[in-house]
């Protein structure tokens, strides 16, 4: 035979994958295959494929007769918007894309070229889990695999998207990537699935109820981004690129094409309301600063206390944090803090600046915070911020009380510039609850105690419900309109844009885990 014909015919037989039968089967579950999500992934033409060849080498179980080329899993690099991108994709219709010795050493060596070259690694994950004829093989090859993520984290970003099943040991490799994104009703992750779980808890449940995308957004956070179906999580993933640099060397994409449309400077002067107890949505203060439409919310669906996400000033890329009044007045808990710090990491892993708006009352109290550990994890907000040496600007709108007011960003734990509105009220703790300690006695022998409980209230509220005596102390830099957020977040982050700061010569921190 032509030797060339031999190789194009070769090259055809691999892009089958499992056979038009099973490609069938996983477009029937509405999934699409692990070559079409690479051509959607990527920019057009743009993909090379490496090791298209790469069989299995087992002999266990009759698999020596059933040998297909690469293995399960298509890998290579190839671009997203002109940009350097690594990328391996599991075929769920070669082995159910079960992970092989081969398989890993496909992955690993993709994983390898993306540090080495300093390029966003994304991994499209559609697998039965370990290759069970392989046996234990198959298990180091996963343990390769998180080995290579762990060492690159903070170096390049990684995403990972789950686009059907994920389990076992095998969503690890996911959690310890940066973002993950779970395609909803095709897609699921869990430790141990839900036959396991019956036999050891007695618990019925669904696989979706335990570990699907909805399961994962709201209750347990390993899920960032819950989207509908295959297309719009590769859509999402072209558009999360664009918010990052290549690696740790690099700063975001440089300044992009950006609008802002003016009438914003009056929506921000009415977003607040009058009674300052009642909620609004901060998310309306983000908009009504940052570029027009600019803002990617992140883990939207949870820990809502806080909003975290990417967004533009003047086209470049920053990260922004914000306690959110509507939902639990805004309260720094255990899921919000956790939820908050590995994001203030990312960014400051990446060399992306943090704005910060702050509407604080505190940290939530209640045996079931402290006893799950408030302590630690409201600590790793605290030590995500003070470790961060990113130009850092925070936004006091309303409340900034006690403790939390250090923690989220604070002049005092590292932060450039602390601005605050007129509406400002920062303080050890609310009005009510200091005049109730410090004038309990003169209360309790008042001929009216609730009057002047009121009295000594609306007195302590005079002296501290404003941004003025932090201002006087230098603790915030600067009090501000509204409407002057902008140009002031602006103006800020072009005075901070030669920032440098390094931390102490250490081997590595020892965050509050
Ligand atoms: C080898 C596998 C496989 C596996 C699926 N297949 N999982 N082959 N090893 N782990 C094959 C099937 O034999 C089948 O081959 C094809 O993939 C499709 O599988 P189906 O069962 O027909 O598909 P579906 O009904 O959609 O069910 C998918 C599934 C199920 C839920 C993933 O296949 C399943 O439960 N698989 C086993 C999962 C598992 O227990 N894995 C090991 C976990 S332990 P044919 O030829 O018929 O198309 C683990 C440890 C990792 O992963 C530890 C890391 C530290």
């Amino acid at each position: 035979m032509d030797k060339n014909q031999e190789l194009k015919d070769r090259r055809s037989g691999s892009m089958l994958g499992g056979g038009e039968e099973r490609i069938k089967r996983q477009h029937s579950k509405g999934k699409l295959t692990a070559r079409e999500r690479i051509t959607l992934l990527l920019d057009e033409n743009s993909f090379n494929e490496i090791g298209q060849f790469v069989e299995h080498r087992s002999s266990s179980f009759g698999l020596e007769k059933n040998k297909i080329p690469g293995d399960g899993v298509v890998t290579g690099f190839g671009r997203i918007h002109g940009r350097l991108i690594y990328v391996f994709s599991q075929d769920f219709t070669v082995f159910g894309g079960s992970l092989s010795e081969a398989h890993a050493a496909k992955i690993c060596r993709i994983m390898d070229l993306a540090m080495q070259n300093g390029a966003p690694l994304i991994g499209l994950n559609d697998s039965g889990g370990a290759r069970i004829q392989e046996g234990v093989i198959s298990l180091a090859g996963y343990a390769d695999i998180f080995y290579r993520n762990t060492r690159a984290s903070g170096v390049i970003p990684q995403i990972s998207v789950i686009m059907g099943p994920c389990a076992g040991g095998a969503v690890y490799s996911p959690a310890l990537t940066d973002f993950t994104i779970m395609v909803e009703d095709t897609s699921y992750m869990f430790v141990t699935g839900p036959n396991v779980v019956k036999t050891v808890t007695h618990e019925e449940v669904s696989s979706e109820d335990l570990g699907g995308a909805k399961a994962h957004a709201e209750k347990s956070g390993v899920n960032h981004f819950t989207v509908s179906n295959d297309i719009e999580a590769l859509k999402l993933v072209r558009e999360l690129i664009t918010f990052m640099p290549q690696n740790m060397d690099e700063m975001p994409p440089s300044p992009t094409k950006f609008s802002f449309n003016r009438s914003k400077l009056d929506t921000i002067k009415k977003i607040l309301p009058e009674n300052n107890s009642l909620p609004y949505d901060i998310r309306k203060v983000v908009d009504s600063v940052i570029d027009d439409n600019s803002f990617k919310e992140i883990h939207k669906d949870f820990a809502k206390n806080i909003v975290i996400g990417f967004a533009r000033v003047e086209g470049r890329t920053i990260g922004v944090v914000a306690n959110q009044p509507e939902s639990l007045a805004g309260v720094l808990d255990i899921d919000a803090s956790r939820k908050g710090a590995r994001f203030v990491r990312f960014c400051d892993a990446f060399n992306i600046s943090l704005l910060v708006f702050e509407d604080v009352p505190g940290f939530l109290p209640g045996t079931d915070q402290e006893w799950r550990g408030i302590i630690t994890h409201g600590a790793k907000l605290l030590y995500a911020f003070s470790e961060a040496t990113v130009p850092r600007i925070t936004v006091i709108t309303r409340k900034a009380y006690g403790g939390a007011f250090d923690v989220m960003n604070s002049k005092s734990i590292g932060a450039d510039l602390n601005f605050a509105w007129p509406t400002a009220e920062i303080a050890v703790m609310g009005a009510k609850g200091a005049a109730e300690i410090i004038f309990k006695r003169e209360i309790s022998k008042a001929n009216d105690p609730k009057e002047k409980w009121l009295e000594k209230e609306s007195e302590y509220a005079k002296m501290f419900a404003n941004p003025y005596r932090a201002a006087e102390r230098g603790i915030i830099d600067d009090v501000i309109l509204p409407e002057e957020t902008r140009s002031k977040v602006i103006a800020g982050f072009k005075m901070l844009e030669n920032k440098a700061d390094v931390l102490p010569r250490k081997k590595h921190g020892n965050i509050p885990l």
